[in-house]
């Protein structure tokens, strides 16, 4: 199969938006850029087309995928009673990088989420997304759009590397501005999870909602499947070193890639920039202002693969 090559500047021409659109409608996958990393899509009340994102990105059949909407009349479609505090997160930071779980309406076809009987929904801010999402009038079912266990595509080309014909379309949308997933929140009883930290903040939801999240159990169900699974992984080994020992670390022949100024945005670049290059180990010098990061915390400790639960 040849993989089409759209671009979005930042949206779609009408042309392509046509071609897009119509392979959506076709049950065909389309990978799309969003805010955070690009998406592997799917019309989401198609379960033919579903099925196709599990087998191309080799996704275990348990790890549910999110629906991404461009509207709160979309939300209705596939969210049943709503919590009035997720509603208001949904307020206060859609459209853009968090994803809130809700009970899952019964149209929604099962394999979206897996068989649970709940259903992750975010509304992105990247313009070419909800321009999709709006015209094909349906929520877009989407994954990160890399092979099951590769770190997460924050470019068109990060997607090609995957992904070249093995999907009929990708949208180039030049790169992420976050370059990091979304926040996942999700309930117990009338409490909320942080099921995934993401490119928002523990602290800005909580000060925002005046709510305190607590962080997954570790014994009893996995509330998050994705997250049983050693994720965003290069093929090089990583090692993470304080940024003081900077100089024992590195003075080697130079077959050690060594990242300094790490940043969320820059993390899944550089992983799959030191593959390409043919590293076999990558330092990474921890400072302050990555260990205060929740975020670039949980994907290197994932990377170097300490999976818990
Ligand atoms: O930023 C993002 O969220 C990106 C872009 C493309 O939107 N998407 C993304 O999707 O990161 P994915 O499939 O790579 O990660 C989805 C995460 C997984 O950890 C999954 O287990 C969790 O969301 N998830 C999905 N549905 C869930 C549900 N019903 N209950 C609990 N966790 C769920
Ligand atoms: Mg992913």
């Amino acid at each position: 199969m040849k993989t089409i090559r759209l671009r979005a500047h930042p949206t779609l021409s009408s042309r392509d938006l046509e071609t897009a659109v119509s392979l959506l409608l076709g049950g065909q996958l389309v990978a799309i850029p969003t805010e955070t990393v690009y998406g592997l899509a799917a019309d989401l009340f198609q379960p033919a087309a579903i099925q196709k994102i599990f087998t191309t990105k080799g996704r275990p059949a348990d790890n549910p995928l999110i629906a991404h909407i461009s509207s709160m009349r979309q939300l209705e479609r596939i969210a049943e009673r709503p919590h009035p505090l997720l509603l208001k997160m949904a307020e206060r930071f859609w459209p853009g990088p968090l994803t809130l779980i809700f009970e899952r309406k019964e149209t929604v076809p099962p394999i979206v989420s897996a068989h649970l009987p709940t259903i992750a929904v975010r509304m992105p801010s990247h313009p070419c997304a909800r321009q999709l999402i709006h015209s094909i009038d349906s929520p877009l079912a989407a994954p990160s759009a890399n092979l099951s266990g590769r770190p997460s595509p924050t470019s068109a080309a990060d997607v090609l590397e995957d992904f070249d014909g093995a999907i009929p379309a990708i949208i180039d949308g030049g790169p992420c501005a976050f370059g990091i997933e979304s926040t996942v929140i999700g309930m117990i009883d009338d409490q909320f999870v942080l099921l995934r930290p993401g490119a928002i903040d523990r602290a800005a939801i909580e000060n925002e909602i005046k709510i305190t999240l607590i962080d997954p159990p570790r014994r009893g169900p996995i509330l998050s499947p994705g997250m049983k699974y050693r994720h965003y992984a290069p093929k090089a080994k990583i090692r993470l070193v304080d940024s003081a020992d900077r100089e024992s670390s590195s003075a080697t022949d130079g077959s050690v890639y060594v990242l300094e100024d790490l940043g969320a945005q820059n993390l899944y670049s550089h992983l799959r920039n030191a593959d390409r290059l043919g590293y076999s180990e990558i330092v990474i010098c921890l400072n302050d202002s990555i260990r205060q990061s929740e975020a670039l915390m949980n994907r290197l400790q994932r990377a170097c693969g300490e999976v818990h639960g």
